[in-house]
């Protein structure tokens, strides 16, 4: 069949996104806000968001540093400590404040020091946020310095995720960004509480990226890629229907000299060309007609919100990705950097 010249879908939303702060806010909420409508803000600022004031105040920044023309709505999640108030994040979802919890076990990733060191800390809020039908987003590693860095992930779905479903068998929760084989085969085999976000990165590269010709910082995010053969696994569970994979781009931008450097940041920009990474894996497998449901239908479901009106056309027409995206002071490269993409967004 030939390829069709546009592709209109529903407009989508991003599932998990880091806006930042600061410097770098108007320059990633331009990019996020320019292709979807909604997203999930994460909360790992410095300080990190744990209160309802702290989330109103970010969704405000947020809101003043939108351009004028788009239209986008922040959904604030709040981060959890070993001592976060059950109260404080239970009301926060209740008047609307909150759309979710984030699970950074501490030490994790970017921002991460003042997450969770035993997930038992956390029981009382866990089954809070049951009761009440709040989603948990985990970043799903653990951080033992013994585990190598490529198992991270598993070991946790082993060590912690499993026992934790099993513990709370009605938490609503997003195992965010996977990365392995064994993240797809463990939600497809949960109840339909549990869900999966992926990256677009994560459906493009895999760990061979890291050492292309080289160092490349610009391929270093966290869950780190994998080999080949997860990356598949990630194409497999995107395209298959199944409405508990959804779009979460991950988009993480750090300054250029951030991640170019003797230790570089973990964390790919792909807000600028999110889409049209998504749809490329999706022709390149042959299945242009499922972008549409993974992007922008699949999330809200799980959510329990409804799916956006209106809807925004890409166009099969091959796009040069800039080498930096710069805005004021900041200067960040992009996921794809230098190189062609086969759609873009009209
Ligand atoms: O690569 C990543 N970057 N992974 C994360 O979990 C955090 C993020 C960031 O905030 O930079
Ligand atoms: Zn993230």
């Amino acid at each position: 069949m030939p390829l069709p010249t546009t592709l209109t879908i529903r407009r989508p939303d991003d599932w998990h996104v880091h806006l930042r702060d600061g410097p770098m806010l108007e320059l990633a909420v331009a990019a996020t806000a320019r292709q979807f409508a909604r997203a999930i803000v994460m909360p790992n600022l410095v300080p990190p968001i744990t209160t309802r004031a702290a989330a109103a105040a970010y969704h405000e920044r947020i809101l003043a540093a939108l351009p004028d023309a788009l239209d986008f709505t922040p959904l604030m999640t709040a981060y959890l400590t070993d001592t976060i108030d059950a109260d404080e994040v239970a009301g926060g979802f209740e008047d609307g404040t909150f759309a979710a919890c984030k699970l950074y076990p501490a030490g994790a990733t970017t921002n991460s020091d003042a997450g969770v060191t035993d997930i038992r800390r956390i029981h009382p809020v866990l089954e809070r946020m049951q009761s009440i039908g709040m989603p948990l987003l985990v970043h799903g590693e653990v951080v033992h310095g013994e585990v190598d860095v490529f198992d991270r992930e598993k070991v946790f779905i082993d060590s912690v995720l499993t026992p934790l479903v099993d513990r709370f068998p009605g938490l609503k929760v997003v195992l965010e960004h996977i990365t392995t084989e064994e993240a797809v085969r463990f939600v497809e085999t949960s109840p339909e509480n549990v869900a999966a976000t992926i990256t677009a990165h994560h459906l493009h590269i895999d760990r061979n990226a890291l050492f292309a010709g080289g160092l490349r910082p610009h391929a270093y995010c966290l869950p780190v890629a994998k080999r080949r053969r997860h990356r598949d696994a990630l194409r497999g569970a995107a395209v298959s229907g199944n409405p508990r994979f959804f779009l979460g781009t991950d988009s993480a931008p750090h300054p250029r000299s951030e991640k170019e450097s003797a230790c570089g940041c973990a964390g790919i920009f792909t807000a600028p060309v999110a889409l049209e990474c998504y749809a490329q894996v999706f022709e390149e497998e042959d299945r242009l007609d499922r972008l549409e449901a993974f992007a922008s239908e699949f999330g809200p479901r799980f959510y329990g919100l409804p799916p956006n009106e209106g809807n925004v056309t890409l166009e099969r027409e091959d796009l040069s990705v800039p080498d930096v995206i710069r805005h004021a002071d900041q200067v960040v490269v992009p996921f794809k950097a230098g190189e062609r993409l086969r759609w873009r967004q009209a």
